[in-house]
């Protein structure tokens, strides 16, 4: 065997980085969780300071403030020994609103550390691993982390890239939410259409629980948004002029069965919405820091959450859009196209 050192050095150099990250993740739940991005965004101050206004022990804030430093996350002046946020770092760390807000991603993560052992065995056995098996973390940690991009994109981009959509929407549609998880998107769509009804609806009976909380708490009228449990291969309602699917068709064991549920669910001028993470067609063409992490959660979240439903399709969170598009016309859709894209997802618009 001959080791080539520069290789090994290159590949080592970017372990340490990878262990940084991974160490450093959870760092930044406790942060998110306790409020000390969002104390800090207020304004900074030495470890001491910013331990009195967060209510925690200086001598721990110390070192999680020089880990955050450390990691680039938070600002530290050497001269005063102050720690300070730049307005970026606000921005993605500390503002639940912003478009790049990701302490939710980090969320995701605790879910698939929680998973390991159930994992395991899942990898032995073959057998499937649902999304209700999963920690709350994964529940809320996707919320957090998919709303953004939503909020960024759906109502102001992916709407309006559809065919005459964004029109209909505006004089008054009915829309179904499929898969919709805690709403995030249906909440969305409600409060830019006022004159459209929307149902959102998810096999996951708490993830409805909380929908209906969230849309409750952002004052919808629940005559006009509502949410109930169902499958996408058998919601009940017809004659919708708009469904959607967020980031869950590669999620379901019979994503063909899905699609024709759809199909004979809408309208014959009626539109489905698919969203879903970007991914190029090939494993070759995915092997980048994007691709890197939804294969990762692919592997624990999406794959055995479509192993554990009737179907088994598996076509996993880098499905691409050759795959997508067979799904969608083996269920009987005649109009298939790319209608926008960013650098985490993809939307297609499906026509009858
Ligand atoms: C990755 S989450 C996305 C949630 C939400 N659409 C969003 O974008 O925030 C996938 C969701 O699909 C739901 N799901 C998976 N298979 C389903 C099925 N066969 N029928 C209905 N919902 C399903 C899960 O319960 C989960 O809420």
């Amino acid at each position: 065997m001959a080791i080539q050192e520069d290789k090994l050095n290159a590949f080592m150099g970017n372990f340490v980085h990878d262990i940084g990250a991974v160490m450093h993740a959870a760092t930044v739940v406790v942060g998110d969780q306790l409020g000390l991005y969002k104390e800090l965004a207020k304004g900074g101050g030495t470890a001491e300071e910013l331990a009195r206004r967060t209510d925690t022990d200086a001598r721990y804030l110390r070192e999680w403030l020089s880990a955050q430093a450390a990691s680039g996350y938070v600002g530290y002046e050497p001269a005063t020994g102050r720690f300070a946020m730049d307005e970026e770092q606000v921005f993605a760390l500390a503002e639940e609103g912003s478009p790049a807000f990701i302490p939710g991603a980090f969320q995701i993560a605790v879910d698939q550390f929680k998973t390991i052992p159930k994992m395991m065995q899942a990898m032995r056995t073959g057998l499937g691993l649902g999304w209700h098996e999963h920690d709350a973390a994964l529940f809320h940690g996707t919320e957090r982390f998919f709303r953004p991009g939503y909020a960024a994109n759906l109502v102001g981009n992916w709407i309006p890239a559809l065919d005459s959509v964004e029109r209909t929407l505006k004089d008054g549609a009915s829309v179904a939410d499929v898969g919709c998880g805690h709403g995030a998107s249906t909440v969305l769509m409600a409060q830019a259409y006022p004159a459209s009804t929307f149902v959102g609806y998810d096999y996951h009976g708490a993830s409805i629980d909380h929908a209906r909380q969230a849309a409750e708490a952002a004052g919808l009228d629940a005559k006009r948004v509502r949410f109930e449990v169902a499958r996408a291969q058998d919601f009940p309602g017809g004659d919708y002029d708009l469904v959607a699917v967020f980031d869950c068709l590669h999620d379901m064991g019979d994503p063909v069965g899905a699609a024709a549920h759809v199909r004979r669910s809408l309208k014959p001028e009626g539109t489905w919405m698919i969203v879903e993470p970007f991914a190029n067609d090939k494993l070759e063409d995915n092997i980048n820091p994007v691709g890197r992490v939804f294969y990762s959660a692919s592997t624990f979240i999406c794959t055995p959450a479509s192993r554990a439903q009737d179907g088994a399709a598996c076509l996993g969170a880098q499905a691409g859009e050759a795959r997508t598009r067979d799904v969608v016309s083996q269920g009987g859709f005649t109009h298939f196209r790319r209608a926008a894209q960013t650098p985490f997802n993809l939307v297609y618009e499906a026509r009858p």
